[in-house]
């Protein structure tokens, strides 16, 4: 592949900021040369197609909002199943039941009964990681894993594998690979990137294309064993402000060529099929919106010849857009519309636009032969349903050894050591190996975000049957060695052990729910530290295994540690893990870690933007570092000094355990408008309209209990106020975890969210307490878009939620916060 370095040219002070100029851009070559069979088909075809089936070749719905019989009547190009959406609503539905799905809507697609012409659907989905969304897949470690292997003939092996398991259940397209360069490790996607380095992804992009698609121009390119690839997301997602996901990128036209473009040239020289726009704006214009990048820069100066996708509803961000109404998209350079619950809004006003000139047809027709054309190159006009291809249905793919011994491989590739006093690793197998954290055997942690649900949260052990969590590896490999493991993730062992494995870290979490606002794990707070302390100080060695989707400050904890491994998100083969740690029986090395940094990793938790290259460059572990079992792993005292205040902290928390954190405020106020501040665990109204005890969870006192005598509220008030804006956009709810202790028939509540004077969205939520089960603790879902249907201005919320109840109502709430798992929720109401 020929490489497309470019230095920076500086564009000259006069020009505008976001000013683009595609001259500045390289060339890539796109290796596939127009194919004169393929567009004499493509032109019979598209002469035959009236406006509506054009209009419907560019909108994509999503299986949780279209069903087969809608695409047998709008005659849809394309469904996707976004990370939170699955056959029948079941985030662990089988593999057989993905692939009748794929059947049901391949045929509605190609069932010409109403008149309508036979196009194969297509379907895309986010094999992230592996086949991540189906049960029984293998997971590879995520992208930040993959970058510390350094190993760019593995990542072809991984994407090899990807593609065959996706094809067993139906799907010819994945939403992958990202190639994001990360520069802010706040980032809620830091970990879907391989680097921070530009040359490491660029070095992968090309090579994983390859594997997902096979190689243009060899037997097998874009076949059955093969799906169809999304370079993602374009461009500049990696660079916004603060970290800030689906923010606003200001950097440099050089440098969102030279860094955020660097995986896109390798990509398109492969033969990409697709890339997808990216939420993100540069220097204020929506990437969705953008037509100098999209058309002038991608397309005609860059040669893509593939289709840009949008991602989800991400049309509906751009100014004068909505999330069924936007032109604007499609005259900037997009080809298909990513409307997943918006698609038949999308579907009218767009041909709507096509029939009044606002959407020129020579625009909407080089949209569709763009579509078109990755179909017959796919030959999918020639292929049976999904189940009767080469790989439909060969479940036992999903899964299989070898694809996990690759797996298994690939994390232990993807390990770094960041500390080894005293060469306490590896550890003898035969001997009393106490595994502790809440880490050691947890799928979910281990995992990650975009495993079988979007945030990879509230799965089960079971949904994992092809799969080793951290602790099922080491056990077995001591046991098998004559030594004995014990697993106790508080630490609170039975018999001493001679040495034992802390393995902790983030929850999992994707997109913008993942934003944080330093680099400290749970706030500094998280209990870990004192694990690995209180084991030392039972004289007890420890070796530390993180699992996190970002580096992150750890300084204290590689202190209290006597040996410290970064192991990312490994997905499912935690037993790579014991291939490294553990000697084999007779004292010989297993395997030596390889992996070295491909983020760098920070002195202190306000050490975001550190990245190599760049000025004052100052990380505690550069980038490349990594010791082997050869190296002196010995390390002085690290400064503990984090360099933020770990009280002041902020997240989307807003109430916690019955307090509120930080920069949020407490309020009663009284049906008379008189308000109190709360500042102790019991307090009321003047005139008792509320009054608040404390109540026990699991926590003593661990929630708050409101009694309404009249018209009263329950405030949380912000200062600074919230910007909820991205959260909204993603469908985010507030979540409180209430526990309705009495509801009279005929109680009036409702909850609001204030953003300053005479502006505020006020819902009714009586009916969804009342759907809760009484007395017992639930989790009651606000949708965020419904309070901001409702009047509130998402961006300066002042007061995130006011809880209005009448006489004899009473709740008690424990935590309020933003996120997306609910156990009833609250509908938009008319207003
Ligand atoms: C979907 C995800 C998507 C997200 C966007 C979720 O509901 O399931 O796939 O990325 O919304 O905000
Ligand atoms: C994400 C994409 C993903 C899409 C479909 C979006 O929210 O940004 O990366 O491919 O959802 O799930």
């Amino acid at each position: 592949m020929a490489s497309l370095c470019v230095g920076f040219v500086h564009a000259s002070s006069h020009e505008a900021p976001g000013r683009i100029n595609p001259q500045h851009w390289p060339q890539p070559s796109w290796p596939l040369a127009p194919d004169p069979t393929v567009e004499k088909r493509i032109d019979a075809l598209l002469a035959t197609m009236t406006l509506e089936e054009k209009v419907g070749q560019v909108v994509q719905g999503d299986i949780a909002s279209i069903t087969p019989d809608d695409v047998r009547k709008y005659r849809l190009g394309s469904i996707l199943a976004g990370g939170g959406s699955d056959p029948g609503g079941r985030y662990n539905a089988s593999p057989a039941e993905w692939l009748a799905l794929a059947d049901a809507f391949w045929e509605a697609s190609m069932d010409t009964r109403g008149g309508g012409k036979a196009i194969p659907i297509i379907w895309g989905i986010d094999a992230m990681h592996g086949q991540s969304n189906v049960v029984g897949a293998t997971l590879f470690p995520h992208n930040i894993g993959l970058g510390a292997t350094r190993n760019p003939e593995l990542l072809r092996e991984i994407a090899r594998i990807t593609a065959i398991e996706t094809r067993t259940t139906g799907m010819e397209w994945t939403f992958a690979p990202t190639v994001a360069v990360p520069q802010d490790d706040r980032w809620g996607r830091a970990y879907e990137g391989y680097s921070e380095d530009p040359a490491l992804v660029a070095s992968y992009a090309g090579v994983f294309v390859e594997g997902l698609q096979g190689k243009v121009g060899e037997a097998g390119f874009l076949d059955d064993h093969h799906v169809m690839t999304t370079v993602k997301h374009f461009l500049g997602d990696g660079g916004t402000d603060g970290g800030k996901d689906q923010g606003d990128t200001t950097v440099s036209e050089a440098e969102l060529r030279d860094v955020h473009g660097a995986g896109y040239f390798p990509a398109i020289e492969a033969g990409a099929q697709s890339v997808m726009a990216s939420f993100n704006s540069f220097h204020g214009e929506k990437m969705h919106g953008h037509r100098a990048l999209l058309t002038d820069v991608l397309k005609d100066r860059m040669n893509f010849g593939g289709f840009v996708v949008g991602d989800w509803n991400g049309h509906g961000q751009i100014r004068g857009c909505s999330n069924t109404d936007c032109a604007k998209t499609y005259t900037a350079g997009l080809d298909m519309a990513m409307a997943p619950d918006s698609w038949k809004g999308m579907y009218e006003s767009t041909l709507a636009h096509a029939k009044d000139g606002t959407l020129p047809i020579a625009r909407l027709d080089d949209a569709v032969r763009r579509i078109l054309r990755v179909k017959f190159r796919m030959g999918l006009f020639e292929k049976p349903k999904p189940s009767a291809r080469a790989l439909g249905g060969k479940f036992e793919m999903l899964g299989a050894p070898e694809h996990r011994a690759v797996a298994r491989r690939a994390v232990r590739e993807s390990l770094v050591l960041l500390k080894n006093q005293d060469h306490l690793l590896p550890l003898a197998p035969r001997q009393r190996v106490l595994v502790a954290g809440d880490g050691a055997d947890n799928m979910e942690k281990q995992a990650g975000g975009w495993t079988l649900t979007w945030q990879g949260d509230g799965t089960q052990r079971a949904d994992f049957p092809n799969a080793d969590t951290i602790w099922d590896g080491l056990k077995a490999q001591v046991e098998a060695a004559g030594g004995s493991a014990e697993l106790a993730v508080e630490g609170a062992y039975r018999t001493k052990p001679d040495v034992a494995v802390v393995v902790f870290g983030e929850e999992p979490y994707a997109e913008f729910q993942g934003d944080v606002p330093d680099l400290t794990l749970k706030g500094g707070k998280s209990g870990d530290l004192e694990l690995i302390r209180k084991l030392k100080a039972d004289g007890i060695p420890v070796v530390a295994v993180f699992l996190s989707g970002r580096p992150l400050w750890m300084n204290r904890e590689i202190n209290a540690a006597d040996a410290f491994v970064a192991a990312w998100l490994p997905g499912s083969e935690g037993a790579g893990i014991a291939d490294v740690l553990l000697r084999t029986p007779t004292g010989a090395i297993q395997h030596d870690f390889k992996g070295t940094l491909s983020f760098s990793w920070p002195r202190r938790a306000d050490q975001y933007q550190n990245n190599v290259g760049q000025k004052g460059y100052d990380p505690q572990f550069a980038y490349g570092y990594g010791l082997t079992y050869a190296s002196d792993g010995n390390l002085g005292a690290l400064p503990e000094d984090p360099g933020i205040d770990l009280d002041a902290r902020r997240t989307n928390m807003l109430f916690d355990r019955g307090v509120a954190p930080a920069g949020i405020l407490l309020r009663l106020v009284g049906t008379d408008g008189k308000a109190v501040d709360v500042t102790h665990p019991s307090a009321a109204t003047q005139d008792r309209a509320v009054v608040m005890t404390a109540v026990n969870t699991n926590v003593q006192e661990g929630a708050r209990q409101f009694v309404f005598g009249g018209r009263g509220v329950v405030e949380l008030h912000a200062a600074p106020s919230l910007d909820l804006t991205r959260e909204t956009n993603g469908d985010a709810l507030m979540i409180a975890s209430v526990r309705v202790d009495r509801l009279p028939a005929d109680a009036d509540v409702s909850l609001a969210a204030r953003c300053g004077d005479a502006c505020q969205g006020d819902l009714p939520v009586r009916r969804a307490l009342a759907e809760l089960p009484a007395g017992k603790w639930a989790r009651l879902g606000v949708p965020l878009k419904c309070l901001a249907a409702a009047g509130a201005d998402m961006g300066r919320l002042e007061v995130p939620f006011a809880l209005r109840g009448s006489p004899g109502v009473t709740v008690s709430l424990d935590h309020i916060s933003v996120g997306t798992d609910y156990d009833v929720r609250v509908e938009c109401s008319p207003h």
